[in-house]
């Protein structure tokens, strides 16, 4: 893995993490918005109170809309500081350290599973087994959103490589050049749905676990 710097000085100072994924929203309104996304769309598709997992949560960004909009959140991450942060930031939220290839969780117990900005930190392989994780936590007709990286050309494609050169490792360049929706199919998923967002640079992907009782 090649070594990036600003990253580990981002990783070690929150507030750096917070203006570079600052200036990184702009194209999708801010910050505030970009934490929202995934959140929207699970509301869309889920009662309240319905048991959401957020996996690699971090810092409890994207925990806190979920918990705003009254799902019963419980945050998965790997690092205990970020879990630490996160269950200062988001009080009701429950957190749990682990890997997200492995994850101590029972299967089937999540109604939605959210992946926010995370997904390209994870070698093609385990990124295959945290889909597969994903899907065993899921009920059967139960929601996954993730939000990340999309590879653009257009206006951001300059923007899109510094940034990929300066913060990130190389499993976001092999995550650029994957297929998540393809990837997602092929782990199992159903009703795949992909959205590009931010002037191409983002992609908002949703897909359902299939159930008996939803079979055609
Ligand atoms: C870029 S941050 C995203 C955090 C949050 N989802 C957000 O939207 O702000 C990626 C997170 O993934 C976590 N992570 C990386 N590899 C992991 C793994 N194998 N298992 C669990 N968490 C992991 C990191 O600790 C970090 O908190």
């Amino acid at each position: 893995m090649s070594r990036r710097p600003l990253r580990t000085f981002a990783y070690g100072h929150p507030w750096f993490y917070d203006l570079v994924t600052g200036v990184g929203s702009l194209p999708v309104g801010g910050t505030r918005r970009l934490r929202q996304l995934c959140a929207q769309r699970l509301a869309q598709r889920l009662p309240p109170q319905a048991a959401v997992l957020d996996f690699c949560c971090g810092g409890g960004a994207a925990s806190a809309p979920l918990l705003a909009r009254g799902f019963r959140v419980t945050g998965l991450d790997c690092s205990r500081q970020a879990l630490e942060r996160a269950a200062r930031t988001c009080p009701g939220l429950v957190t749990v350290q682990g890997l997200a290839e492995q994850p101590p969780l029972a299967p089937g117990q999540f109604a939605g599973v959210q992946l926010s900005l995370a997904l390209h930190e994870f070698h093609r392989p385990a990124r295959l087994e945290l889909l597969a994780a994903a899907l065993r936590l899921l009920q059967p007709g139960g929601w996954f959103v993730a939000l990340d990286l999309h590879p653009t050309h257009g206006l951001l494609g300059w923007p899109q490589q510094w940034f990929v050169r300066l913060f990130e490792t190389d499993t976001a360049v092999d995550f650029l050049a994957s297929n998540l929706a393809a990837d997602l199919s092929r782990a199992g998923y159903g009703d795949v749905a992909v959205e590009i967002l931010a002037m191409g640079s983002l992609q908002l992907v949703s897909a359902r676990k299939p159930s008996p009782s939803l079979a055609p």
